[in-house]
């Protein structure tokens, strides 16, 4: 399953001279992060310093993951390239359309009937082009990424935000959009804004009921959802050397928590461990070779202040175990003073489901400590209160904590296995009388709890805590719990106090599964037929965007003016729509069905100038269309922000808008906007957008001298016959111009590979 251990050394061989220039331009020691951010940058050799949340630079990571849901259109998209092959290693992971249900088994079988036609295009547009395709019921992508490709100094992106996870091993691992991710498959590069970084100083050491999850717990708390914002996290400090890779995932996996860019470690033994015991030793033995090259520079650690734009510092010996929640993960209140806020806050305190796993905390450690409780239970005939569920992350985890006896454990406090998938964590859990919508508790190892996550239920309060202490909540069935200080009652009516949980970091005998669930790419891919029914409704090949005629756009109609905020979920909005992701025609009957139209304040209700009747937005759309008339958006502040979702992009250009003009933009939703062929342009005077009225037409009346730094000119005329001439700027480069002329940026690269 094939890491490549070349493309390893290769990154290696590059590391030191280019961390060495790094570190005579930037004038100073560099940190872990810098060190590989700098020996990836695009250009190779570093030759300019950059500046920290300004600068915009290109970089080549070295690998790409995607996850069943994104990578329908990624890799409809990718079939675009015109190129036999993925040009970095990638890898496709079956995982998110698993429901969990009743247990493993029926419900793999079951998301295989449904999902089927979805799996066997992923499947064999993976075949076709060189990459790795993870089976349903092979684990989930973070969990199974950290077993068989992260690697010390390497970075990685992946189209999904707990990428982040891999930093675990010492990456810079990062979620992106399908769009970005298309981009370095087909060769291009990667622009990522040089990020500010945040240093976390662990102190102490772990012990008793304390996991690595309350440092991130306890991180989330301080910095709250949005402190990380444009920054990566690096940790260190003698807390961080004592602690397993495994639980360095776990840290750096809710990172996404924060909202940083990313989370990473320095190297250390515990990676090295981790290598050789899944299978490694070469990677190890290579990176032992870079370990100087693998961890910040001695400096660095010693005086953070100078060095990191924020610095935090834990004393892990004094941190107590976290539950965060309800509805944010960066509620954060320790265990023992949650009967109290649950008490303050009216929060249900009996507990009704205890759910470990997810690919946040499915480590071999993870649930050997949470099997030392589950034991205890038997032991001290205690009757669990709550259900228990657990998600293993991988079937290599899955396998070996059977053979090792931990799912005969948890059978008899009467858990249920679920799928190695995400079930539960991404609102796959047909969770019995959740329809109920009534207001009660459950505790999960995950890492997201907003509203409705789990099992849809607005009114289910998830908090969120290590495994060993859902383990030990779901056994008492009380929020309030705390096991270091609580009794419980056993069947005997005596009271029993619950042990310190214990584990193992790496199993004794080894990992061990029998069909890990990998399937290789075809060598030679071109023969490969790529799989999608005609009459789906779920898949659609793409056809290429038309290239510019070379004309001025004239006669466009407004679609809608968008009010006030606009993001890429108003744009193309999730929930039932993710089931269309891979079929454009389809989810484009969400395109904009969230924003306001500023005439009525209404949402999804616009006129249509050719019959002055109201409708739909894509169905006015589709309607322009349809009579040939292209047609324009127009937008307020921060037009797009949100997620990168390409679709927010794809849709209006499938539904022939041909503009969006706004007050501005979130920056990756214009680039997307710029790589799917589109004009994406800004108000030059504001108060412009008071002059859009609903039933004006538009001239771009100089979009063929169309150049960087030039503005467009644009006629709008009234319905009154007056006309407004409004400036519009632009963000366009020579090379986005080139995107526009043939129609996209994928259309760009195809002409490439022709030739
Ligand atoms: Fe899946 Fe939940 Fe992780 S959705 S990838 S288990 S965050």
């Amino acid at each position: 399953m094939a890491f490549d251990i070349d493309m390893i050394k290769k990154v290696y061989a590059n590391m030191a001279e280019r961390v060495d220039k790094a570190r005579e331009l930037v004038g100073r020691p560099l940190t872990l992060s810098e060190k590989i951010l700098y020996s990836h940058l695009w250009d190779g050799t570093p030759s300019q310093a950059f500046t920290r949340g300004k600068d915009y630079v290109d970089f080549a990571p070295d690998r790409v993951a995607c996850q069943d849901a994104t990578a329908q259109m990624a890799l409809l998209q990718f079939m675009h390239a015109g190129k036999p092959k993925v040009a970095v290693p990638t890898t496709v992971h079956c995982d998110h359309l698993i429901q969990a249900k009743v247990g493993a088994d029926k419900d793999l079988k079951r998301a295989k009937e449904q999902s089927n036609e979805v799996f066997d295009f992923l499947s064999s547009v993976s075949n076709k082009y060189g990459i790795g395709f993870w089976k349903p019921g092979a684990g989930i992508i973070h969990q199974v990424v950290l077993e068989n490709y992260a690697f010390p100094g390497g970075m990685m992106i992946g189209t999904d935000s707990h990428t982040v996870n891999a930093g675990g091993l010492g990456m810079l691992a990062i979620g992106v959009g399908g769009a970005d991710a298309v981009d370095v498959m087909s060769g291009m590069a990667w622009e990522l804004k040089f990020p500010k970084l945040i240093g976390v100083k662990l102190t102490g050491k772990l012990s008793g009921w304390t996991a690595p999850k309350d440092v991130i717990l306890k991180v989330a708390g301080i910095l709250t959802v949005k402190g990380g914002t444009g920054a990566i996290v690096e940790y260190f400090g003698e807390g961080a050397e004592a602690m397993s890779c495994t639980g360095k995932g776990t840290i750096c996996n809710m990172g996404a928590e924060v909202g940083a860019t990313t989370s990473t470690f320095g190297y250390d033994d515990s990676m090295d461990r981790y290598l050789r015991a899944t299978n490694r030793a070469d990677v190890a033995d290579e990176a032992a070779k870079m370990a100087d090259y693998l961890t910040a520079d001695k400096e660095v650690y010693a005086n953070p202040e100078t060095y990191f734009d924020q610095v935090i510092e834990i004393n892990l010996s004094e941190l107590e175990p976290h539950l965060n929640g309800p509805f944010t993960p960066d509620l954060a209140t320790p265990i023992s003073k949650m009967r109290e806020e649950a008490e303050k806050n009216d929060w249900p305190l009996n507990i009704q489901v205890g759910l470990i796993g997810s690919c946040t905390n499915s480590s071999y450690e993870d649930i050997s400590r949470s099997v030392s409780i589950a034991k205890q239970a038997d032991e001290k005939k205690l009757k669990p209160k709550a259900k228990f569920t657990i998600t293993p992350g991988s079937e290599q985890v899955r396998y070996t904590i059977e053979r090792d006896g931990f799912i005969d454990t948890f059978d008899k406090i009467g858990a249920t296995v679920f799928a190695n998938a995400c079930g539960p964590c991404i609102g796959m859990w047909d969770r019995e009388g959740s329809e109920k919508q009534e207001r009660n508790t459950i505790v999960h190892s995950f890492n997201r709890n907003f509203s409705k996550r789990a099992d849809g239920n607005p009114n289910t309060l998830a908090f969120v805590g290590s495994p060993e202490l859902v383990t030990a909540l779901a056994i008492a069935g009380d929020l309030g719990f705390n096991p270091m200080t609580d009794k419980l009652i056993n069947e005997n009516g005596e009271e029993v106090m619950l042990d310190e949980p214990s584990g193992w970091e790496l199993p004794e005998k080894g990992f061990a599964v029998e069909d890990a669930g990998y399937q290789a790419p075809a060598k030679d891919g071109s023969d490969v037929e790529v799989v999608v029914k005609e009459d789906s409704e779920r898949l659609q090949l793409l056809a290429p965007f038309q290239p510019w005629d070379g004309e001025n756009i004239m006669g466009a109609k407004l679609l809608i003016k968008a009010f006030g905020k606009c993001t890429t979920d108003h744009i193309s909005m999730a929930g039932p729509w993710l089931r269309f992701r891979g079929h454009l025609d389809n989810i484009s009957n969400n395109m904009l069905i969230g924003g306001v139209n500023a005439y009525n304040m209404e949402t999804n209700k616009v006129k249509n100038q050719l019959t002055g009747e109201y409708g739909e937005v894509p169905a006015v759309a589709r309607e322009y269309k349809a009579a040939g008339v292209p047609s324009i958006v127009v937008g307020d502040h921060n037009y797009g922000e949100g997620s990168s979702r390409e679709h927010a992009a794809m849709e209006p250009r499938h539904l022939g808008v041909r503009v969006v003009l706004v007050k501005s933009f979130a920056r990756i939703h214009e680039t997307n906007l710029k790589k799917q062929g589109m004009l994406a342009l800004t108000f030059a005077n504001e108060a412009d957008y008071d002059k859009i009225q609903e039933n004006d037409t538009f001239n771009f009346i100089d979009l063929e001298e169309f150049a960087p730094d030039r503005q467009i000119t644009i006629e709008v005329i009234h319905d009154d016959g007056s006309k407004d001439t409004v400036l519009a700027n632009h963000s366009y480069n020579d090379g986005q111009i080139a995107w526009f002329k043939a129609g996209s940026a994928l259309n760009l690269i195809a002409a490439a590979s022709r030739k």
